[in-house]
């Protein structure tokens, strides 16, 4: 039998999506088919040092268990081979197997994982991953900048006003005039960078929007204020490079007026509806934005987007792309391919393929134009 290809998957990470990550990573562990693969785990813990061999990912779940972290991984539970390893820097050492590997699934939400960095990492390395590239992965983890593509391809979108934080603190009259002059209450404020509804704040008055754009100056140097509407949320999974395709969408009913981090993560009352609840014309136009919002970012391998719909006029407006959305048993991501046919196994075989073709298409341009 012809040898294995070697799958580093990737987890944990220096940000809030740390403990989504390790069950998002579980998830990809369990479903990887192990008659093809070889499956090597390698973890970064929350403050950036490396974990190989062994069993990093049991090793970082039991941190994140016992509320740990911050604290030296506990030795004596290793289940692979040898004992778990941990770097002292923040980089991979020469001896790790980042660099054994055929291909790595990057599993990491948010900062430092869906933003391009780790991505830049692996480029340089000159190991195949999974999803976007550099760009791609920087664009959509920033709603500026999101925003600023998806507008250049005419995509639908609500009016937003973008502020920076020394704007806000040098005339916060100003900041709030200029909003209140461009968008109605209620308004959406959020920090560019951040995910999970981290930051983010519906805000019914002035004085609402003046704690909100507080608020959202604490995560960020970059802020958006966004018109908020009453609205339906559907999603939509996308696979592929060049050849793109999009799942039927979904919808997520929040428990509360809007899809907070209580209701993502702490709250157990959201609603799912696979399919979502929606005409044939809509469904199609949905998916069909989707494809646009991730070739306006030149994205690669796998993104979700996320829609919002008027409940009064029934538009439809694309809110976010997440190039790197949470991939767990009940996530939408993978839910939503079951939901269109593609079960999980064959969805990891799909990405994989995807992440070779995309690094061989660059090998073999890169010999063309002889560098
Ligand atoms: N303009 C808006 N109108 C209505 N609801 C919104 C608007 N913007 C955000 N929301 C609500 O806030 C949630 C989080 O906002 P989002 O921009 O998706 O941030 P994140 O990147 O943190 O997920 C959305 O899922 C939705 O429930
Ligand atoms: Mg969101």
């Amino acid at each position: 039998m012809a040898e294995k290809l070697r799958v580093g998957v990737i987890f944990g990470g220096r940000n809030t999506e740390h403990e989504v990550s390790l069950k998002s990573a579980r998830f990809v562990m369990t479903v990887l088919d192990q008659q093809r693969y070889e499956v090597i785990p390698i973890g970064i813990d929350k403050q950036g040092r490396w974990l190989w061999d062994g069993d990093p990912l049991y090793v970082l779940e039991q941190q994140a268990d016992r509320g740990l972290l911050g604290r030296e991984p506990q030795p004596g539970v290793v289940r692979g081979s040898g004992e778990t390893q941990v770097s002292r820097r923040r980089l991979p050492p020469p001896d790790s197997p980042l660099f054994e590997i055929d291909v790595a699934a990057p599993i990491l939400h948010g900062l430092l994982g869906e933003d391009g960095t780790i991505q830049g990492l692996l480029e340089m390395a000159g190991i195949p991953y999974i999803g976007c590239g550099v760009l791609a992965s920087a664009v959509g983890m920033d709603k500026v900048l999101m925003k600023a593509a998806f507008a250049a391809a005419g995509l639908p979108l609500l009016p937003w006003v973008f502020l920076r934080r020394v704007e806000w603190e040098r005339d916060r009259e100003d900041c709030l005039r200029r909003i209140e002059s461009q968008l109605r209450y209620p308004i959406f404020t959020k920090p560019a960078n951040a995910g999970s509804s981290v930051g983010v704040t519906r805000c019914s008055n002035r004085a609402e929007l003046a704690a909100g754009l507080a608020e959202a100056a604490r995560h960020d140097r970059r802020i958006i204020a966004e018109q908020g509407i009453s609205a339906r949320e559907i999603e939509v999974s996308v696979l592929g490079n060049d050849e793109v395709s999009a799942s039927i969408p979904g919808e997520i009913v929040p428990g509360r007026e809007w899809y907070d981090y209580a209701d993502k993560y702490l709250e157990d009352k959201t609603q799912f509806y696979l399919p979502a609840r929606l005409d044939e014309a809509t469904t199609e136009r949905v998916r069909e934005l989707a494809i646009a919002a991730f070739k306006a970012i030149d994205g690669a391998g796998l993104s979700r987007v996320d829609f919002l719909l008027d409940r009064e006029n029934g538009e439809i407006y694309i809110n976010e792309i997440n190039t790197l959305p949470g991939f767990t048993a009940i996530s939408m991501y993978p839910k939503l391919w079951e939901a269109t046919g593609l079960a999980p196994t064959s969805l990891m075989d799909r990405l994989v393929e995807l992440a070779l073709e995309r690094s061989r298409d660059r090998r073999v341009r890169a010999a063309e134009v002889g560098q």
